[in-house]
């Protein structure tokens, strides 16, 4: 376990749990900046918890959710709700705010590892497989006039996810967006 600190709030890193990177901090500034006192928020795929210990101080409301047993527990730790379900699948109600920091790098089966960290990156030969799953189940759950805030990289295809969202009746809106080495990253802000 380490502790780790941004914006000078301090949380706890698990082993096997996502390592907060610049992706987990551009969707924390996004979602800061859009989440509204009256918002219902759900974070998909929360691992440390790192975005919704900064959200549920401005919105109404936040649960989260992970695959990973490591991150459900790494959560809770650093104080939020978690839900240990596939995407949302355990999840009931709706949200006015989705954020979703999805396993997006491209990832042959080769590369796979057998550790609950793969979770966290692998997003199948496109990258694009969770946010695919994703889209597929979310009318379910985002209340009408909800938006979804998601991270994706250029390695994705940005282009292409914006056209999945697109093809389900959502305006995907680039936020914003940062150059790291290798790939530049984008949070999307989808709404109908
Ligand atoms: C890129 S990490 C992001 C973690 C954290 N939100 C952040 O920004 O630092 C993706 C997270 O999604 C979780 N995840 C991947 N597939 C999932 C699924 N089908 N259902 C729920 N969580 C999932 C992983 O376990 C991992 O914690």
């Amino acid at each position: 376990m380490s502790i780790r600190i941004y914006r000078d709030k301090e949380f706890e890193l698990l082993d096997e749990v996502y390592d907060p990177g610049e992706d987990s901090f551009l969707l924390v500034e996004a979602a800061l900046n859009e989440a509204r006192p009256c918002d219902k928020v759900l974070e998909v795929g929360t691992g440390c918890g790192i975005v919704s210990l900064f959200v549920k101080e401005v919105a109404a409301s936040v649960v989260a959710t992970d695959i990973s047993p490591h991150a459900c527990r790494n959560a809770r730790l650093n104080g939020v709700p978690v839900v240990r379900t596939d995407l949302f699948s355990g999840i009931c109600g709706r949200f006015d705010l989705v954020v979703f920091n999805p396993p997006y790098l491209p990832t042959p089966p080769e590369e796979r590892l057998s550790s609950w960290l793969n979770r966290a990156f692998d997003g199948g030969p496109t990258g694009r497989k969770e946010v695919s799953r994703f889209l597929a189940d979310i009318d379910r759950i985002l209340a009408p006039g909800g938006r979804i805030l998601t991270v994706i990289s250029t390695l994705t295809g940005i282009d292409e996810t914006k056209r999945m969202f697109e093809e389900r009746g959502f305006k995907a809106e680039q936020v914003s967006s940062e150059k790291v080495p290798f790939e530049r990253l984008v949070v999307l802000k989808c709404i109908r």
